[in-house]
């Protein structure tokens, strides 16, 4: 009867501390709500997102894009991560004045920095509109011819809304296409840095402890919105004012315990959960492997400059750290598919489904076959798939190659539109300025010479452009010579000339770039691309999207017991977990709060991953961690069960009242594979804990005034 008890007691357990999903706010009441309040939560799906009242969604927003961040005082102050403001903290710093490894902190609003095109989008409302959208659709269209309907469809839904100025509208398609949503946005344009703590604070740990636990880093930096005078939307103007939200969260002062409710609001971007075995198959063993190798070359190149030179640290700090995050991503994710053995899972979900399926004679029907076209099509992409990848990644990594890119764009233009073309090139002199301010040539030469390399030696031959070949047999296939004569000619590698000639005789600069060498062998390589490997892509995918949306549809009506959530698509979702340590490999086992003792211990002098500077040292000694410390300690970091991904960096951790309690900013080593195929048993959100940022803004930079904007709670 005990034994009995404990078996069943720890299988509840199991099943209470974690839930796979990202889902839908506003369907959360009828889908999660009971579900969440039983795991916990004390607030209502209504607290969460309400159409006509008041919101805790208001109070979110998706942070330029491509991060989330979260208003926490009625002034307009935005949190989200240090990883997420670091482009506008980078541009904001110097050698003179360099505030990537002195940290920032206005002490007034005059004092905040404005970043040219950083911007924060609330979301208004989220409707459904499958029917609408799907209007027309019927079974037997081709691909594209589904689509035009489905456009035409939007158009209509865009023209029969009023927006205002700053309101946006998009559609967006959940479960692979089966259903839509309507999103109205309202973006903020004029977005300020209000503070950030230093390098080794808001980065600690860099690359070595990117992507696992245990962990250590105060991943925050804070911006605040600007407003009209009528707490409007506007673009930059020394005459707006803070934004009024309206809503912003409160920040709970009590910590968490294991096994606490938590929840994760933001805007995860990308998953792929209901993929097929042998789509897994091939990112395990074909495509993952093969972005990981390109990324491994690309890193080592910039590596050796930044280590020898503090201005090239700076201008690729920014390039270094997004290579490097997927680069790191990607191992882990190799590594924890293969540990779950998610393949095998995979086949066992296939063979289940197949037999429910054969059950039922109507769904067989509609879908025998499905899968095993799905299967078949995947099998048939494979190669083109591999190049692919390399070369996307490859040619992304030459800098020379996007001005490249940039200079054809605006030749195109002008072959099209003289009018549209002075525009374009003017919106160029705009650009290139920042542009330059990162580039190096030397740095970028070298990475030419990996990088074609790669090119030559790891696509295979057939897919190779037979042009490029030539060139590279010209200069006796030897790159390094190869790539010192296009640098020293291309006259885009000098920001100087290439401004100046684009200013004053843009016509005839484009018009002679056109026959430069590096032009001429990137469209050659360009154009063997599209006809080789895009075309043929362009024909397998849209089988496998149909495909995929029929296995989509199949399984949410052969297993009708289960609650299905659409990948992660950008759009806002609501994720549920528990406080929760894990265990990743045999006798290891993680508990789920770090403390300051941590960043002590891994503490190295000098070390450009784990200094720590004397002022947090001194706070650490005398244990002066305010009202922000508990028992003596200083927590740091915590992790969850929560279900997460690329995009959901800088979103609000909140308790079952609704509170801040952390800032999410990562997951573990061993789950990031959630983005395939979610584990409760590994896979872990990885947050810094709120009172750390407070302790920091607090008593580290002596930033108090911003606490005071900020609601301090200290629920139950
Ligand atoms: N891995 C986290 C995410 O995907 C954090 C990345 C920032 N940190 C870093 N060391 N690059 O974005
Ligand atoms: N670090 C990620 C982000 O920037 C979050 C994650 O992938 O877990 O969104």
């Amino acid at each position: 009867m005990k034994k009995l008890f404990i078996v069943v007691g720890f299988f509840l357990s199991i099943v209470a501390k974690a839930d796979e999903g990202m889902w839908l706010p506003q369907l959360l009441e009828k889908i999660n709500e009971g579900r969440m309040k039983k795991m916990g939560m004390k607030i209502s799906a209504k607290d969460i997102y309400d159409i006509n009242n008041g919101s805790l969604k208001d109070a979110i927003v998706s942070f330029g894009g491509f991060c989330t961040g979260e208003l926490i005082s009625n002034q307009g102050l935005v949190l989200t991560n240090h990883h997420c403001g670091f482009s506008a903290i980078q541009s904001h710093s110097t050698i003179e004045n360099n505030i990537i490894e002195k940290g920032f902190w206005a002490k007034t609003n005059k004092e905040e920095l404005a970043n040219k095109g950083l911007f924060v989008t609330f979301i208004k409302s989220i409707t459904d509109v499958s029917d609408k959208v799907l209007a027309g659709v019927t079974k037997n269209m081709t691909e594209s011819e589904r689509q035009s309907t489905i456009d035409k469809n939007i158009k209509q839904i865009n023209d029969a809304t009023k927006l205002g100025q700053f309101e946006k509208l998009f559609v967006r398609a959940f479960f692979e296409g089966n259903a839509y949503y309507l999103f109205i946005t309202e973006t903020f344009n004029d977005v300020r840095l209000v503070g950030t703590p230093p390098n080794f604070i808001g980065n600690f740990g860099v690359d070595s402890d990117n992507w696992t636990w245990p962990r250590h880093t105060g991943d925050f930096s804070m911006f605040r919105i600007y407003a009209n005078k009528n707490n409007e939307p506007a673009d930059y103007s020394e005459n707006n004012i803070p934004y009024t939200p309206k809503r912003f969260l409160h920040i709970s002062m009590k910590g968490v315990k294991e096994n606490d409710f938590t929840m994760i609001f933001g805007f995860p971007g990308k998953t792929n959960e209901y993929l097929p075995s042998e789509a897994v198959q091939q990112i395990v063993n074909i495509n993952d492997p093969a972005k990981i190798y390109v990324r491994d070359k690309a890193l080592a190149v910039l590596r050796k400059y930044m280590h020898t030179d503090k201005a090239i640290k700076i201008q690729y700090a920014a390039k270094y750290a997004s290579i490097a995050n997927a680069w790191k991503k990607w191992q882990g994710e190799v590594l924890g598919l293969t540990k779950t053995k998610a393949v095998e899972k995979k086949l066992k979900h296939e063979s289940t489904y197949n037999t429910k399926l054969k059950a039922n004679t109507t769904l067989n029907e509609n879908y025998a076959g499905v899968l095993e076209k799905l299967n078949g099509a995947y099998k048939n992409i494979e190669q083109f798939g591999l190049v692919r990848d390399y070369y996307l990644e490859l040619v992304s990594k030459v800098e020379l190659f996007s001005l490249v890119n940039r200079m054809v764009a605006l030749n195109n233009t002008y072959k099209k539109d003289a009018k549209e073309f002075k525009n374009a090139v003017e919106r160029q002199l705009n650009l290139l300025p920042d542009f330059y301010k990162n580039y190096n040539s030397e740095v970028d030469k070298d990475m030419f010479i990996e990088m074609m390399d790669i090119y030559f030696n790891k696509i295979s031959k057939r897919f190779i452009d037979a042009n490029a070949l030539e060139q590279f047999y010209k200069n006796e296939s030897d790159l390094k010579k190869w790539a010192n004569k296009i640098y020293a000619e291309s006259i885009l590698v000098n920001s100087e000339k290439t401004l100046n000639s684009l200013k004053t005789n843009p016509e005839e600069f484009i018009n002679n770039l056109m026959q430069s060498e590096v032009v001429v062998l990137l469209n050659s390589m360009n154009t063997n691309y599209r006809e080789k490997i895009a075309t043929q892509l362009n024909k397998i995918q849209p089988e496998i999207d149909n495909l995929q949306r029929l296995y989509m549809k199949a399984q949410m009506e052969v297993m009708k017991d289960k609650k299905f959530y659409p990948d992660a698509n950008s759009t806002l979702r609501v994720t549920y977990g528990k406080v929760d340590g894990y265990s990743p490999a045999d006798g290891r086992v993680y508990k789920f709060q770090t403390y300051l003792d941590g960043v002590m211990e891994k503490y190295i002098p000098g070390d450009y991953e784990f200094d720590v500077d004397a002022k947090l040292r001194a706070l650490y000694e005398k244990k002066d961690y305010g009202i922000y410390g508990v028992n003596g300690k200083m927590p740091v970091c915590f992790i969850a069960s929560n279900h997460t991904t690329g995009g959901n960096s800088g979103s609000p951790a909140l308790n079952a009242y609704g509170n801040l309690i952390g800032l999410n900013f990562d997951r573990g080593w061993e789950g990031t594979m959630s983005d395939i195929n979610y584990d409760a048993s590994l896979c872990r959100n990885i947050m810094v804990d709120i009172r750390y940022v407070l302790f920091i803004i607090d008593k580290y930079a002596g930033a108090g005034h911003l606490i005071k904007e900020m609601k301090l709670v200290y629920d139950k």
